[in-house]
């Protein structure tokens, strides 16, 4: 019997996943609304795998202790909420859902775009007060602005497709060039300097890594227009959030739009909740962020670009299926060379 663990799951997912299993013998669920914290730990004590959302932090400390874990199915496209090196020495399994969110991902940045533009936030500001003047809602129009895509992945793909159909010129930054989106939208790939130097709009679709930690930093800050819009939807330590919030105090930058950002997770209810009282270091780049908010010019989400029905059900299905898949000896979407295969299937599945 393979024992599977579910953290972070909401009422709805949680009959999705139950239903999915309970057409098939051979596993033992267990499901939890909460995220995974050292405290709820001792819940997958016996697990042979977890399914965790970002919310979950998979630290050493939590790994040492599920001594029976073979697998996590991170539901979710990126994965630094999961200590990889740690599964790659215990040789567990780290499944992630590469693609369900591409459009939906890139039509909420669009979204942020179009919000920066227009000057959505003082707009709906003041008419929920009851205020209808048009005074300093002047925006600015899209058509013909060059836009600065930092990673052309799945995400920044659809985001081509889509500033290409509102009449945008895109430039592009990223150590895979892409050829079919310079044949179909007339990308020109740029070094990054370049590409902070020409665009309108910034907008960044990088996983986070070391090499991209801080990668819009203060010095490349000196190096955008005055009047450039920076969004971001990767994930929040891309940015040096104090450095776009100073820019942006000092008019060395037009707006920012931020649903990833450094300190989310004090801020965000879903994020925070359980984990205990946040280290120093969370708290000061929690209030770094929070110094952002109080510009007409910057926006805020809570990590909410992947969040559609139709992503939810994309996502859960692909996890279940990684699942069903490494239980079966035939690991799929398998991250950072975290597991190698045994010469028998994993123990505590076997499932041919
Ligand atoms: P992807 O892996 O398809 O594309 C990432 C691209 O970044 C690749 O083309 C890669 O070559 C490029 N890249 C890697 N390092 C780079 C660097 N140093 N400089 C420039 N380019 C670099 O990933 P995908 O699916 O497009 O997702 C991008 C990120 O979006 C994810 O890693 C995740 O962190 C974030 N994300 C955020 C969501 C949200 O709700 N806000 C939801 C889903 C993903």
């Amino acid at each position: 019997m393979v024992k599977l663990v579910f953290f972070d799951l909401d009422e709805h997912e949680q009959d999705v996943v139950r239903d999915a299993f309970a057409r098939e013998g051979g596993y033992e669920i267990d499901l939890h609304p909460d995220a995974l914290t050292s405290k709820n730990a001792p819940f997958a004590r016996n697990a042979d795998g977890i399914g965790v959302f970002v919310t979950s932090h998979v630290t050493r400390e939590i790994l040492d202790r599920l001594p029976n874990l073979k697998m996590v199915a991170a539901v979710s496209t990126g994965f630094d909420n999961i200590d990889v090196d740690a599964c790659r020495e215990r040789n567990i399994a780290v499944c992630n859902v590469p693609r369900y969110g591409d459009n939906t991902v890139a039509e909420f940045a669009f979204g942020l775009i179009l919000a920066l533009a227009r000057k959505f936030r003082p707009t709906f500001e003041r008419t929920a007060r009851g205020e209808f003047s048009r005074t300093g809602l002047q925006g600015m129009d899209i058509a013909g602005k060059t836009l600065g895509l930092i990673g052309t992945g799945h995400i920044g793909s659809h985001l081509a497709r889509i500033a290409h159909g509102a009449d945008m010129k895109i430039v592009a930054y990223d150590p895979h060039p892409k050829p079919d989106l310079t044949r179909d939208y007339g990308i020109r790939y740029l070094a990054l300097d370049d590409l902070l130097r020409e665009s309108d709009v910034i907008s960044l679709h990088v996983p986070y890594t070391k090499a991209t930690h801080h990668l819009i930093n203060a010095e490349r800050l000196q190096l955008v227009k005055n009047s450039a819009f920076l969004i971001n939807t990767s994930r929040g330590g891309v940015v040096d959030t104090r450095a776009v919030a100073t820019a942006l105090n000092e008019g060395r930058l037009g707006g920012v739009a931020l649903d990833t950002f450094e300190g989310e997770e004090v801020w965000i209810e879903e994020e925070f909740a359980g984990t205990g009282e946040p280290p120093a270091a969370e708290l000061k780049e929690a209030l770094e962020s929070f110094a952002i908010l109080h510009s007409d010019r910057a926006i805020l989400s809570p990590h909410n670009a992947f969040n559609t029905r139709e992503a939810l059900e994309r996502i859960l299905a692909t996890s279940i299926e990684n699942i069903r898949a490494f239980f079966a000896g035939n690991p799929q979407n398998v991250v950072a060379g975290t597991y190698r295969v045994p010469a028998a299937p994993p123990a505590g599945g076997g499932r041919t």
